[in-house]
């Protein structure tokens, strides 16, 4: 007997509610919950390993195979995974439309074709001419890589079995359903289904799996959050569509650290390592306009240079002060206002304050808040912030610099850069770098009188 349900489901991050609402109360994402239907069906896991074949053994007569990996012939994505791809894992990289992301895996494919044997591309998204337009493109055309278009699971599931391939790619998991079930592909329920039996896939045959996943604002797709806890590791692809810097970032790795990010450039032939970022990150740079100040900032183990911007300006009569921000928490900024104006006496409450990350990056350490600082008080006052100057440091309630971590590798990278003086927090003693003069503030106002010779 079958039953159908009813359920409504947040596209976003897999809540489930007994009715609709406007926002998921889950994450916090509006418009993202969408009515499922789910026709319960009889013994719906039957693909999963026969129970009686399975029991429990002592964890010391495991033999202990190291974790194998292989590269694949991209460094920069192999940092990223922690070494390279590890036998049996399930991965997922997701990202934006268009961003890049078959692009990336058809090079991947390629070369791990070439050097490892049959590598199996299976998309639901595009024809296998289009397929072969890419690889053409991106001049990687190898009789070992496999392609598929395909969405049906259990076709697909049939094939990886036959063709005990190095690695699957599965492009895209969101278009992939499983026919009984009764729910639209790119649903939560189709989704989650579909991560499962690869996840049993890739660990029962060792094969590894790579699922791409698109990240959609409008909730039509189930989003790759709802994946991440069934997968060994998950990749976000960042960057703006407009230009070409490209930034794969780890947020979970079951086999390496996490936050490690690879950067990249898009070409006209595929994606291309930028050997170095800092110096692609600071070519745009304004010298002398204010505004702008450089942070070293940490991004996984690496350290890497990015220029801060801000821009301050008179609110238009009886409006509302506008804030807003790109790559920089909000929350963060919000303090660092309330220090400026209560700390050291700058007049923002009738001032539109806008803070953006140059080169579309995203910054989440508290290390960069001297530098947001800097850069509002350098707009405010309309001075320019020396250009071979940057500064680095978390900045408190009362207004004291916090010591940052790593603080020898990010003054070599500005050494690295030519950069001549940084200021640091007071905390970060033993500070043995070569080459830059630092200045060690306590607090906010030590580190903008250091800046700007008050
Ligand atoms: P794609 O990998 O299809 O994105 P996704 O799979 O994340 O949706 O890449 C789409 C964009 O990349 C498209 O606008 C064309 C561009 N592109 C290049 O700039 N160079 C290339 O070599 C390729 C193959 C694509
Ligand atoms: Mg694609």
């Amino acid at each position: 007997m079958t039953k159908t349900i009813v359920k409504f489901v947040c596209q976003n991050c897999g809540n489930e509610f007994s009715r609709w609402q406007g926002r998921c109360s889950g994450c916090g994402e509006w418009n993202t919950i969408t009515e499922e239907r789910v026709t319960a069906r009889k013994n719906n896991r039957s693909w999963i390993t026969d129970a009686s074949t399975q029991k429990p053994v002592a964890i010391t007569d495991i033999k202990a195979s190291q974790e194998e990996r292989f590269s694949t012939g991209i460094p920069e994505l192999d940092r990223v995974l922690g070494g390279g791809i590890v036998h049996g894992s399930l991965g997922l990289l997701g990202g934006e439309p268009g961003i890049g992301k078959s692009t990336l895996l058809m090079q991947v494919a390629a070369f791990v074709a070439k050097t490892r044997g049959t590598v199996l591309y299976v998309s639901g998204e595009e024809s296998l001419s289009q397929l072969k337009l890419r690889a053409e493109r991106l001049n990687v055309l190898t009789p070992n890589l496999e392609v598929f278009a395909e969405a049906n699971l259990a076709v697909i599931g049939d094939h990886i079995r036959n063709l005990q391939p190095n690695l699957v790619l599965i492009d895209s998991i969101q278009t992939v359903y499983q026919e009984d079930l009764s729910s639209a592909p790119g649903s939560v329920g189709q989704v989650r289904e579909a991560a499962t039996y690869f996840l049993k896939l890739a660990k029962s045959l060792d094969i590894p799996i790579i699922l791409v996943g698109h990240v959609t604002k409008g909730g039509e797709f189930a989003g790759p959050k709802v994946l991440e806890h069934a997968v060994d590791y998950v990749l976000y692809f960042e960057g703006e569509n407009q230009n070409t810097f490209r930034i794969v970032r780890g947020v979970k790795n079951r086999f390496g650290s996490t936050n490690e990010v690879g950067i990249f450039d898009m070409t006209d032939r595929g994606l291309v390592e930028v050997e170095n970022p800092s110096g692609l990150l600071l070519s745009e740079r304004p010298l002398n306009s204010s505004g702008s100040v450089v942070v070293p900032c940490m991004e996984g183990s690496r350290p890497l240079l990015v220029e801060l911007q801000a821009l301050v300006g008179k609110t238009a009569f009886g409006g509302i002060p506008r804030r807003q921000t790109t790559g920089v928490d909000y929350q963060r900024f919000s303090i660092i206002l309330a220090v400026l104006e209560k700390r050291q006496g700058y007049p923002l409450q009738n001032q539109d304050v806008f803070v953006n990350v140059a080169g579309g990056f995203k910054l989440t350490e508290p290390g960069v808040d001297l530098g947001i600082a800097v850069a509002i008080a350098s707009s405010v006052r309309n001075i320019a912030v020396n250009p071979q100057w940057a500064v680095i440091g978390e900045i408190g309630l009362s207004g004291e610099i916090r010591a940052v971590n790593h603080i020898d590798l990010r003054l070599r990278e500005l050494v690295k850069l030519g950069f001549k003086h940084a200021v640091i927090p007071a905390g970060n003693r033993h500070v043995s770098v070569e080459g830059i003069g630092i200045t060690q503030a306590k607090s906010i106002s030590q580190a903008l009188t250091a800046i700007f010779h008050d």
